[in-house]
Formats: C-alpha cells, sequence, structure tokens
C-alpha cells in the first residue's frame, strides 16, 4: 500500500511533535514541512531529511501531499487549515480548532465543500488515566453524573516566555478546550448553559491583554453541573509546566483523577520535578506517549477508512463553549448555547 504523503505546517514547540511522530510512522511519507521561522526549519532538518518552506503555497505548488498537521499558533489556523482544504488534503488541526466561531464554521463549510476530513488534536482524550476514568464513569455501577470538577492550568512562562502571540489566544482557548472537549466526551452529550468569571491583572501589567485566569460554570443537557478553572499563572517555580485535576461525583461513585504527578520525581539543586511519564518522553530519538497517539492515529483512521476519534464538530461544540465562556465574562450573564 502506498504511504500517506504528510506535511506539517507550523514547526514550533508543538508542531515539532507532529513532525517527529510522522517521521517514525511507518505509514507515512513525511515529504514537506513549513513555518515562517527559519530557526523551526533548521531544527527540523537538523534531524530529518525532509523538504521545508516558509510559505504555504510554495509548498502545496512543489510537493504530492495527501494530508497535513497544521500546528500555528491558536488564532492562526484558520488561513493554513483553508490553504489545505481547498486543495483537497485532509487535515489534523491543533486544539482549538480556532477561536471565534465564525472561523470555526469556515473550515468546517470548506471541509464539506472539498470533501475533505477534519480531526482535532484533543490529546487528553488519548491519557490513559482518562481513558480509564471514562470507563468507570460509564459503568451502570457509577450511576448517573450529577458534579464535576476539572483544571488545567499552566506555569507563567508559558504566556510569557514559550511563545509571543498569548495576547491573541486566552486560557479559554488554550487551556479550556481541552478541558470542554474531554468533558463533553466524558458527559456524552452539550452544554447547554454557561456561566463565567475571570481576571485580567498580572500578565496585563506584562503588557500581554489576556486573561490570567477563568473559572467556568457549565451546565450539560444530563444535568450534570461542572466547574472547569484554567489559568497560566502559576509560578514558575512548580514542579511541572502544568497542572490537572478531575473529580466527578455520581450516584454511586467518587472518581478522582490528579496529572500533577504521575508517580516519577526528579530533584536536583534548583527544584523538584515531576516529569508526565506518559505524555510525549523520548525514546533513543523516537518519540512516546499520548501526545503522539493522536498524530499516528490520524493516519490510522485515514488510511483505514475509520472515524476520527476527535474531528472538526468535536472542535466546534467545544469552541460553542469557549465563545459563550468569553461573552459571559464580558456581559457578567449566564449564556445560553444554542444547538446547531
Ligand atoms: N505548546 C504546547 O504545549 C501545546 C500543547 C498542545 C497544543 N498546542 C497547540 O499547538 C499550536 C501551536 O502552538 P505552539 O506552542 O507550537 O506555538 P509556537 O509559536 O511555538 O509555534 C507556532 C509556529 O507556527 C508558525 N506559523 C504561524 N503561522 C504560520 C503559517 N501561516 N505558515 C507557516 N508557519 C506558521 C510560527 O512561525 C511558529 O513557529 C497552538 O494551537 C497550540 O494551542 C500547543
Amino acid at each position: 500500500m502506498p504511504k500517506l504523503r504528510v506535511a506539517v505546517i507550523g514547526a514550533g514547540i508543538y508542531g515539532f511533535n507532529h513532525v517527529q511522530a510522522y517521521a517514525w510512522n511507518r505509514d507515512v511519507d513525511l515529504v514537506a514541512v513549513c513555518d515562517f521561522k527559519q530557526s523551526c526549519l533548521d531544527k527540523v532538518t537538523s534531524t530529518f531529511d525532509v523538504h521545508t518552506y516558509t510559505d504555504v503555497k510554495t509548498m502545496f505548488d512543489n510537493e504530492e501531499i495527501d494530508a497535513v498537521s497544521i500546528a500555528t499558533p491558536d488564532a492562526f489556523h484558520l488561513e493554513p487549515a483553508l490553504a489545505a482544504i481547498t486543495r483537497g488534503k485532509h487535515v489534523l488541526i491543533e486544539k482549538p480548532l480556532a477561536t471565534t466561531l465564525e472561523d470555526a464554521r469556515k473550515i468546517i463549510a470548506k471541509a464539506k465543500e472539498h470533501h475533505v476530513r477534519v480531526a482535532l488534536d484533543y490529546h487528553k482524550r488519548w491519557d490513559p488515566a482518562a481513558i480509564n476514568l471514562r470507563n468507570e464513569l460509564h459503568l451502570p455501577s457509577s450511576g448517573k453524573p450529577i458534579r464535576g470538577y476539572m483544571s488545567m492550568d499552566d506555569v507563567i512562562d508559558v504566556p510569557t516566555k514559550w511563545f509571543d502571540w498569548a495576547h491573541k489566544s486566552s486560557p479559554v482557548h488554550f487551556l479550556g478546550t481541552h478541558c470542554y472537549d474531554q468533558i463533553r466526551w466524558y458527559m456524552g452529550c452539550e452544554v447547554e448553559e454557561v456561566y463565567a468569571v475571570g481576571s485580567k491583572t498580572l500578565l496585563k501589567s506584562m503588557g500581554i491583554d489576556t486573561y490570567d485566569t477563568v473559572q467556568a460554570f457549565l451546565k450539560f443537557e444530563n444535568g450534570c453541573y461542572w466547574t472547569v478553572e484554567n489559568s497560566w499563572i502559576f509560578p514558575s517555580g512548580f514542579p511541572k509546566a502544568n497542572d490537572g485535576r478531575t473529580q466527578i461525583l455520581t450516584e454511586r461513585a467518587l472518581l478522582k483523577a490528579d496529572s500533577q504527578n504521575r508517580g516519577v520525581e526528579f530533584y536536583n539543586g534548583s527544584k523538584l520535578r515531576t516529569p508526565n511519564s506518559y505524555f510525549i518522553i523520548d525514546n533513543n530519538g523516537r518519540p512516546f506517549g499520548f501526545g503522539i497517539e493522536p498524530i499516528n492515529d490520524f493516519v490510522y483512521c485515514l488510511v483505514n477508512n475509520l472515524p476520527f476519534i476527535a474531528d472538526a464538530n468535536d472542535g466546534l461544540e467545544a469552541e460553542k463553549i469557549a465563545e459563550a465562556v468569553h461573552l459571559s465574562l464580558e456581559t457578567n450573564q449566564a449564556v445560553n448555547i444554542a444547538k446547531g
């Protein structure tokens, strides 16, 4: 069977994971990588033998490509997505699908028009702890879910040092959409109503005009209420770049997951580190873990014509919640989410 010819657009922090995953995937021929920044392309070619481009059009004009990963900044998924879709390429888009409902709907409409498939990289759906918790939640013995809590937070280095586009995003888009998707996946239904509070203090004082932290209250169609907390101002001294906690109370069970400390602790002269051994680890140059699995699954589902585990509709539903959360933050009112 011929290999799937794949390209990656956006080869920064996260796009490099896509490059690595494809480079090791036996069903893939990684043909090209595109990024505005030569430094990102140099990093890629120092390890992998692949053609590189600094603009999308030249890449598509010069290469035979079947599918594309898009790992550009949150607010800039639309342009490369449409460039790929209008040329008939299947796409895997990093979360969030977009930072506006308008962009999200444009991507979906174009994909329909060009008979192209769109997958979303909500990697938490591949986290073994999340899968285990979901299986337990869905046992008849657990009964109906009544109340849920989820937090996902990043250290302040993420919006201040990792990249320069935090002001174009928010903890809602960057982190919240992960949670909204994961909770929809747990609940098996949609959010009806949202109320949110948040603060814009610390990052704004540093010249980055975005929320520090947001707390959202979500009412699901099944009657379960969730509190979702997202911030990206945890102190740099925190032992991991991110923190995450889940607690679900059902009629007959209490289910908890802690993704902060997954059992590995490294101590050195300056601080404790608690790396996540299950996310993406380097195994003699080969990336391994639940951060890599969605990328491999994208290939597997395309090659075998199977439905994606997370697709464009999941991206749209999470973006509906994100937009409602932002509207609630601005209006200080509860916001209903319309179906469709
Ligand atoms: N950093 C993380 O931990 C993380 C985790 C999961 C998902 N993501 C998601 O991955 C996406 C990328 O995040 P990142 O952290 O890698 O950002 P980044 O800033 O490190 O990388 C983005 C890259 O895209 C390039 N780019 C932008 N527009 C382009 C275009 N039109 N054509 C070609 N290249 C373009 C930029 O030059 C940059 O190198 C975001 O949507 C983010 O939410 C990031």
